[in-house]
């Protein structure tokens, strides 16, 4: 065996495996440097999802010609002006990224200081393959044309166009997110698909990258914790979606990915939402440089913190700040000691609070209700109650629980849960008997969502049609919408469709819905006319509790948990001590 020191290309190339994983691998690396140069606008144009060809433009600070070459070379950069990593303040430092990249595909830099002329470098694969002037305005343009052409174990693991274009945009959407002070745009294959302003306002710009809806439906988080500051929006646990991908973190202005966020937004919002529905949240954390290493992975998309309990802490914390502000206790859902409560601290809430205008909680923001008189049919006899184990309904309580009498006591019903369930049993019979019937819609509606997010739905047509929702591609980044499963009734058919759309990225594309349904009904029930929050007729409520005496399993929402609970004759005596 002889040890040998390895040629440099060959360095870079094992370099690359690490840094430049997939298209979007690259394309963050050079959004990256665009930031670090002082760009006030970035413009990125990709083509096949960026296997093709990634262009990135800034107007940044650009480089001179013998800059140019140096910032191809291994360990070359500009960032670490002293010799410590623990004051970065760039996004980048290794000095890595261009050369790496350079050694897998053929790479041009073209680049410009104010004042100067332009100088363009081309390296091919590792070779330098040519230089010369260049006209471009004061900036650089960085364009990586076939990656891993020669690389062939690489190019065989890359996913097709449209699934590399999704990651790419992700990246150039954290990014944006990260830095609201810069304008960007993306085209793909030719196509306009992203372009924010610059000089945006922090929420403007979460709202503008994820939902628009978002700014309504979301608080501001402002919170300390020992020396980290957390900020950003979160949205109300109604606001909910069903994946966890819309949720970004930002350490020190840098986006990254971390199991420690997941799990903490998770303890945050643990009694207000389902265990399979998440949040809307961007959330950065800014601290100081040396209570985290940024330096722990290649690609730089996870961050290691000194005190990592400091920081679920501060996350949890700011989180469930916010949302009891929000006045979220009132939205609380009630557990097995709610009971308990009542019988022993009676006097500790003499009055109920009062949800008062201009002061919106997150209960009476989504469920505008003011307690609902039913005197129709508490004036009526209850003639079958006996015959109808879920009783007769009485009313409905916060617009989202069925208050029932039956022969031996007080029957409460979550009607979402509930319906929830119904839905389901319903649609498998119905796929069982072949199909779910329709109900077109008045006026088709044109929903507007990623491209990725309507291929995916685009790719599942005909099952979504024997589900029961028709839809139709229309145009690049919309979805038209037909008509939706009759057994809905009249719905949200936008939170619909984009639901599903996140619900499709999370199944394995070989799966068939049907095989899926319990999440295809959760979704579908989610935005049907029975939800949390709606105010339904005597009718209506007494319909329901008779489905669900006969559908099997509607004791328990799809979720696990009860969809009704009793409290029997007996246990009312004893709550007014008369037992
Ligand atoms: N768009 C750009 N505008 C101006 N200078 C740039 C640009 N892109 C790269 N450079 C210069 O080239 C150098 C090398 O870039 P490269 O991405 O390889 O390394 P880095 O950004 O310093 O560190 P990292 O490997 O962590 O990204 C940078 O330090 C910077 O000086
Ligand atoms: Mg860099």
């Amino acid at each position: 065996m002889s040890i040998r020191r390895l040629p440099e290309h060959l360095v870079n190339r094992i370099a690359a495996g690490e840094v430049v994983e997939r298209p979007a691998s690259a394309l963050k690396e050079l959004v990256e440097n665009a930031i670090d140069a002082g760009a006030a606008r970035i413009s990125v144009a990709i083509a096949q999802g960026g296997i093709g060809r990634i262009e990135v433009s800034d107007d940044g600070s650009g480089m001179a010609r013998d800059e140019i070459a140096l910032a191809l070379e291994r360990h070359a950069t500009s960032k670490l002006p002293g010799d410590s990593i623990d004051e970065v303040s760039t996004l980048g430092f290794r000095g890595e990224a261009l050369p790496s990249i350079a050694s897998v595909a053929r790479v041009t830099i073209e680049s410009r200081v104010r004042g100067a002329d332009g100088w363009s470098r081309v390296v091919d694969n590792g070779k330098l393959a040519g230089e010369g002037p260049a006209a471009l305005p004061p900036g650089t343009r960085v364009t990586v044309e076939d990656l891993f052409a020669r690389v062939p174990a690489r190019r065989k693991f890359l996913r097709s166009g449209r699934s590399e274009y999704g990651a790419c945009l992700d990246v150039v959407k954290r990014l944006a997110m990260a830095r609201p002070d810069i304008g960007f745009t993306l085209e793909h294959d030719g196509r306009r698909t992203l372009a924010v302003q610059p000089g945006e306002s922090r929420p403007a710009r979460v709202a503008a990258l994820t939902d628009r809806d978002l700014a309504e439906n979301s608080l501001a988080i402002d919170y300390a914790r020992g020396p980290a500051r957390l900020g950003g929006v979160a949205g109300l646990p109604t606001f909910n979606r069903g994946v966890a991908d819309h949720q970004y973190l930002f350490v020190n202005g840098r986006p990254v990915k971390d199991r420690l966020l997941i799990g903490a937004v998770r303890a945050a919002y643990q009694d207000l939402l389902a265990r399979d529905r998440h949040p809307v949240l961007a959330l950065f954390i800014d601290l100081p440089g040396d209570e985290v290493d940024v330096n722990v992975h290649p690609a730089k998309t996870e961050v290691r913190f000194r005190d990592p309990g400091n920081i679920r802490g501060l996350i949890v914390g700011g989180l469930r700040h916010a949302l009891d502000e929000a006045g979220h206790r009132s939205a609380q859902r009630p557990s097995m000691s709610a009971l308990g409560n009542w019988q022993a601290e009676p006097a500790r809430s003499p009055s109920f609070p009062q949800p008062t205008l201009g002061q919106a909680t997150v209960w009476d923001r989504h469920h505008s209700y003011s307690p609902q008189a039913r005197a129709e049919t508490a004036a009526e006899p209850v003639p079958q109650a006996g015959s109808f184990p879920l009783g007769v309904a009485r009313g409905q309580v916060a617009a989202t629980y069925i208050v029932a009498e039956a022969e031996d006591g007080l029957v409460l019903v979550d009607q979402h849960a509930a319906h929830e369930r119904l839905v389901l049993e319903r649609m498998r019979r119905a796929m069982a008997n072949g199909g779910v019937a329709r109900q077109a819609l008045l006026l088709p509606e044109v929903v507007e969502l990623d491209e990725p997010a309507c291929d995916r739905i685009e790719a599942r047509i005909a099952e979504l049609a024997e589900m029961g929702l028709e839809v139709e591609r229309f145009g690049p980044r919309a979805i038209l919408v037909r008509a939706t499963p009759a057994m809905l009734g009249a719905g949200d058919v936008r939170g619909l469709v984009t639901d599903l759309a996140d619900e499709l990225a999370a199944f394995d594309s070989a799966l068939s819905l049907k095989e899926k349904l319990e999440h295809v009904a959760a979704t579908m029930a989610c935005h049907g006319s029975v939800r949390a929050g709606r105010l339904l007729s005597v009718a209506e409520m007494n319909a329901l509790l008779r489905e669900m005496e006969v559908t099997p399993h509607s004791g328990q929402c799809n979720h696990g948990r009860p969809t009704w609970v009793k409290l029997a004759h007996g246990d009312i005596e004893k709550l007014f001590g008369r037992k």
